[in-house]
């Protein structure tokens, strides 16, 4: 029987209560499929600091490269929002994707039929649906610049530096473009080449790989029009690549559109098959301890481990047919129930987990 450790950081706020249950997706997938999963407990972020007095201690590194996969929760809170930048839990977060080499962050947003409600968008914007998966450079960029105060003439001052290598671009660039062929066929990459160089850069970049993939219909676009298309007409897209800050603003706003923040999972992926796997949205601490939070990001960021680092195509496959089965069947977290009933943390991950033994 196939053995994999995955290594677990179930974080701050709303964390441990969805990794709770996609745990226990994983189990029952994992069961059903015939494989076996060790779980080893490490600390990242705010509990870590509590813990350690640091937002990603050495061992949680450790632990982390000798694994399969890591699951995440998410980590963060208003606790530790004082805290030098160098020691704030998303220090840690950044500090990991780091560490183990993830540049490539994968975030499907896909529309659930059964969700149409719960989307903000007219229904004629979204009756065909929308599937997009954003492709976010995930560890170079101004998120990873050199980054600083001064007292300079007009008093105190702050900066923040975008940079971007050739090679940087070349190799997200090339993960949106096998993407965009494995789907159909189109990629958009975002920048703000009218006015930053590292964009400029960025766009070159691209046009010199485009031309490697005459299959794929590839177009640019200014991320401010981008953030207007993708409300205007959000099917006009596919596969979309872009730098680190702006995939991290374009997918909260894609989330969005699919009806919650709590149903988009993600992939961190780097050049081997490990990967760290964790929903997008935050560790939302005004509802953490209630069970309310919504476990279906988490677990579908489970089905998205079992894809890509275990490569359990079975089991991945099982456990979305499971979440779409239990949305079928009406059940709702308070995020996605428009007001009307919901059910819990708890009560949805046992949901998920009786259909993914049939799914
Ligand atoms: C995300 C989050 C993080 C990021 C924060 C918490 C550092 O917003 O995963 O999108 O910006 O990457
Ligand atoms: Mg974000």
């Amino acid at each position: 029987m196939m053995n994999y450790n995955i290594a677990v950081i179930r974080g701050d706020g709303i964390g441990p209560e969805i990794v709770k249950e996609a745990i226990k997706a994983l189990n029952v997938a994992a069961k059903r499929f015939g494989f076996a999963l060790n779980y080893h407990e490490v600390l990242m972020g705010g509990c870590a600091i509590d813990a350690t007095g640091v937002p990603l201690p050495e061992e949680t590194i450790r632990v982390c490269k000798a694994s399969s996969a890591v699951l995440l929760g998410a980590v963060g809170g208003p606790k530790w929002e004082t805290l030098p930048g160098h020691l704030r839990p998303e220090a840690g977060l950044l500090g990991i994707r780091s560490a183990l080499g993830l540049y490539a962050n994968l975030r499907p947003a896909v529309l659930f039929d059964p969700l149409k409600d719960a989307c903000p968008l007219k229904a004629e914007i979204v009756q065909n649906g929308l599937d997009i998966l954003m492709v976010r450079e995930l560890t170079g960029g101004i998120y990873f610049g050199e980054r600083g105060r001064s007292k300079g003439e007009r008093g105190e001052e702050a900066y923040d530096t975008e940079r971007y290598s050739v090679m940087e671009v070349e190799r997200i660039g090339r993960i949106g473009f096998e993407a965009a062929k494995r789907r159909s066929g189109k990629l958009t990459s975002v920048d703000k080449a009218n006015v930053l160089e590292s964009s400029r850069l960025w766009r070159e970049t691209m046009h010199r790989l485009a031309k490697e993939y005459p299959e794929v219909a590839y177009d640019d676009m200014l991320v401010d029009n981008a953030a207007m298309q993708l409300v205007r007409n959000p099917a006009r897209f596919d596969v979309v690549v872009t730098s680190n800050m702006f995939g991290d603003i374009l997918s909260d706003e894609a989330s969005m559109i699919t009806g919650s923040i709590g149903m988009l999972p993600s992939a961190s992926l780097g050049d081997g098959t490990l990967g760290l796997y964790e929903p997008i949205h935050g560790s939302a601490p005004d509802i953490a301890g209630t069970g309310s939070a919504n476990p279906l990001a988490t677990i579908l960021s489970c089905a998205m481990l079992l894809r890509y680092s275990l490569n359990q195509q079975e089991a991945a496959n099982a456990i979305e047919r499971a979440v779409q089965l239990a949305l079928e069947e009406g059940w709702r977290t308070a995020d996605i129930a428009a007001g009307k009933e919901s059910i819990g943390t708890q009560q949805m991950g046992d949901i998920v987990c009786r259909l993914i033994e049939t799914a």
